[in-house]
């Protein structure tokens, strides 16, 4: 916890005792070997030294069972290490699919976090324990590097893209934030806080209102909001068929393109779709569309897409959203991270 010096951080997530199991375990085996090697080095060095009597050595082409022994049994011990590494690599980079999502913008020097619910905050986060939390994450200029020491995570969190990180607070309390990447100046001072919350209490802050920290609406009412404001409704209509492609039950669906290639609508492509439409053009659709490249900030993006994912075609079908629901039809993609 915050404010008190340890040697090793809390373990506080689901994955901190397996991260930490295989840390100690590459730390016995490092020490293990340092010291049978420096020991062989020191005696074998004392008792073959030269001498008056021994002037030489007789030499020795090798012993072949030796050299298979001792190629065999260090590449059985790095074949652990990758195996349990590659698990714990797998695990991490695969977030539960009812993971609450929330979304972070890294800029010189703090962190702007927004919950879906609307409540946003800086260089703070507050999670609720035994919930898998995804955050989806971007930075305003330069790399910056998400890390909760006591989780076990780190990320960067780039320009222009979308990265992500998941974890499961398992223990109440306040943790320390990093960035782990050097971004300037004041880097050393973008520090936060991650506040792991009962999920009663955590509800009780969701909810309570956002004084200093600003906003209200949740991020899909904002997003509606600037959907309307940039006037996207005027091509993008529900029912499809107009000039652009209709957006409802679109996400994380695949999608044709004019090049014949398909491809997932997960954030990063929805993204680049509002700032280079050019780029990636719908089968069917002609490439019309304006950039909305400076007219819509990080946070912005964040709104809108969490908008977009809250279009979800109609429970009873009707002939306006046929095509939608075709499309949601098809199994869902896991967007990478
Ligand atoms: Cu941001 Cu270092």
């Amino acid at each position: 916890m915050i404010g008190r010096f340890s040697l090793f951080p809390d373990q506080a997530s689901s994955i901190a005792g397996q991260v930490d199991g295989l840390y100690f375990l590459l730390i016995v085996f490092s020490a293990v070997f340092s010291i049978l090697i420096a020991t062989a080095i020191v005696v074998f060095a004392v008792r073959f030294r030269r001498s008056r009597q021994r002037q030489l050595m007789p030499t020795s082409n090798g012993l072949l069972s030796l050299e298979i022994a001792w190629s065999v049994i260090p590449f059985l011990i790095t074949l652990v290490f990758f195996g349990w590494g590659a698990r714990l690599f797998i695990t991490l980079h695969t977030p539960p699919d009812d993971a609450l999502q929330v979304y972070v913008v890294g800029k010189q020097w703090m962190w702007k976090v927004q919950h879906a619910e609307g409540r946003r905050e800086i260089d703070e986060l507050h999670v609720p324990i035994g919930k898998p939390v995804k955050l989806i994450m971007t930075s305003e200029d330069v790399i910056h590097s998400f890390y909760v020491p006591a989780f076990r995570v780190k990320q960067d969190a780039v320009p222009g893209r979308y990265t992500s990180l998941w974890f499961e607070a398992t223990k109440a309390g306040e943790y320390y934030l990093f960035c782990a990447e050097y971004c300037g100046s004041q880097h050393s001072r973008m520090i936060g806080r991650v506040v792991a919350l009962e999920p009663a209490e955590y509800q009780t802050w969701l909810s309570s209102s956002p004084s200093s920290a600003g906003g209200g609406a949740s991020m899909e009412t904002a997003g509606k909001q600037l959907f309307e404001q940039l006037g996207c409704a005027t091509c993008h209509q529900a029912a499809g068929g107009a000039r652009g492609p209709s957006l409802t039950g679109l996400f994380n669906q695949p999608v044709k393109l004019t090049s014949g290639s398909t491809v997932v609508a997960d954030e990063a492509y929805l993204r680049e779709s509002i700032l280079d439409p050019q780029s990636k053009v719908v089968e069917g659709y002609l490439p019309i569309m304006p950039t909305f490249k400076g007219q819509v900030s990080e946070e912005g993006l964040l709104q809108l897409i969490a908008y977009i994912k809250s279009l979800k075609p109609a429970q009873a079908p009707t002939e306006a959203n046929q095509p939608a629901k075709t499309q949601a039809m098809l199994p869902g993609h896991e967007e990478q991270g």
